[in-house]
């Protein structure tokens, strides 16, 4: 790979003979070490979708030095509707050719591919903060890495009575055992949050199995009267040897279709023996976990960003997502890479529970917004409010943010439990 700065770059759809390069610029870049995996089984282990990704090559040399891609992802929406999104990922740059705006130029390329006919929204997690405002992703949901103290970690009496008058009976199961049950839960509740996604197989493999570098995870599954009600995914670290636990309990998911089971598997892994400490990446904001503690300050918790999404396509994104009440709004849009979302929309939702109309308008407009911001509410997580008190959607007109904030959130609020 040459070192010398180049003339130029081309973005161009990913070919065949260009598999090694590409992901070679993809493991320098996460930090990933020496890949040794061949390209193809890669491919087909990270289900890596070679007709979406594109790659930056060097002008000069020919040379691979920049990658993205998208997984083509069905998510909840608001009102619970299953939607395909594009799911952006494996966005990288060579060290040697960083900051000369190849990222700029694989994302401007991949968004208009995208609004030349892909999904109507795409989303993903961002590695650093500052990098996709800019292209007009905005923080569409939250989450919360937690960590329990486990010598204080009791329930409530009421959560303690939850839990042991639960008729869910737990069994701890291989993967391939489990998948069925994981499947019959995840299908239960996969309509009743925003932003969870559907999963196949390969994806329940990659997940819990190890396909993405960590050990396998432990499942265990709560069996109800009438079938599977829950299972939670977590890995045990031993602790130093000491005289006292000290473990450390990672807790990779937990997903229950009623109260009882959830607390009865929050109180499997808060009690399991020989550990001190409990810890998850992401639980939803808020948590019910708070809930069922008695004493909530026990668990730690740090309240960080989740999903970035971005709206591609104005009319059919608010097409493909329920309101919580009517709407009739001017909304004056800015895109500065997708021009054909700029412009005032007249926004019309007929009544609560419904999706929007947006069509073009010359009318005055009630509230102004970057695409970003419209990107952030999209889920119901981020209020319109909160963006206009930081003054990034303005207020046209008197009680319009109001009206907007009530219709475009929604709850439960947001929640994907996994990173793509
Ligand atoms: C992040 C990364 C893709 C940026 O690639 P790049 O080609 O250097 O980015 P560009 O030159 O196109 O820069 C685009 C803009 O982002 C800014 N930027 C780039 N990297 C940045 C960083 N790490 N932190 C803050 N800003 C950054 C640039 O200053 C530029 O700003 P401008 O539009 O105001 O001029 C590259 O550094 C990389 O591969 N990092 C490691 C992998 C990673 O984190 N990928 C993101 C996965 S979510």
């Amino acid at each position: 790979m040459t070192t010398l700065a180049p003339s130029s770059f081309d973005v161009r759809p990913l070919e065949q003979e260009d598999r090694d390069q590409a992901l070679d610029v993809v493991w320098r870049a996460f930090g990933w070490g020496y890949r040794q995996d061949a390209a193809d089984d890669v491919f087909t282990s990270r289900s890596i979708e070679a007709d979406r990704t594109l790659v930056a090559v060097d002008g000069s040399g020919g040379d691979v030095v920049g990658t993205a891609s998208a997984y083509s992802l069905r998510m909840t929406m608001p009102g619970g509707d299953l939607q395909p999104i594009a799911g952006v990922w494996m966005v990288t740059v060579a060290p040697t050719h960083r900051r000369r705006g190849v990222m700029t130029g694989l994302m401007r390329r991949q968004l208009a591919d995208l609004a030349a006919g892909g999904e109507a929204v795409a989303a993903l997690w961002a590695t650093e903060a500052s990098l996709y405002g800019r292209y007009g992703y905005g923080i569409a949901s939250w989450r919360q890495p937690i960590e329990v103290d486990l010598a204080s970690a009791a329930f409530t009496p009421h959560a303690t009575g939850l839990a042991a008058g639960s008729a869910a009976r737990l069994r701890l199961m291989s993967l391939s055992d489990a998948l069925p049950y994981l499947a019959a839960v995840h299908d239960d509740v996969l309509g009743t949050r925003p932003g969870t996604l559907a999963r196949d197989a390969d994806r329940w493999q990659f997940l819990l199995g190890g396909g993405d570098g960590r050990p396998p995870a432990e499942i265990v599954v709560a069996l109800g009267p009438d079938g599977p009600t829950g299972y939670a995914a977590y890995r045990v670290r031993e602790g130093k040897p000491g005289l006292v636990p000290a473990g450390v309990v990672a807790v990779q998911e937990v997903s229950a279709t009623d109260p009882a089971t959830h607390a009865r598997l929050w109180r499997y892994l808060l009690d399991l023996d020989l550990m001190s400490t409990l810890t998850c990446e992401s639980r939803p904001v808020p948590d019910p976990l708070a809930h069922l503690l008695a004493d909530h300050r026990r668990m730690h918790a740090r309240l960080d960003e989740a999903l970035w999404v971005r709206v591609v396509d104005v009319e059919r994104a608010l097409a493909a997502r329920a309101f919580a009440a009517p709407v009739d709004l001017v909304l004056d849009v800015t895109d500065d890479v997708v021009p054909a979302n700029a412009g005032r929309w007249r926004v019309v939702v007929a009544e609560a529970g419904g999706t929007a109309t947006a069509r073009r308008t010359d009318a005055r407009p009630d509230l102004s917004m970057d695409v970003g911001d419209l990107g952030a509410a999209h889920l119901g997580a981020t209020s319109l409010h909160v963006l206009a008190l930081a003054g990034r959607v303005v207020e046209r007109t008197p009680g319009a943010v109001a009206v907007a904030s009530a219709a475009w959130s929604c709850s439960p609020t947001a929640h994907t439990a996994e990173i793509f």
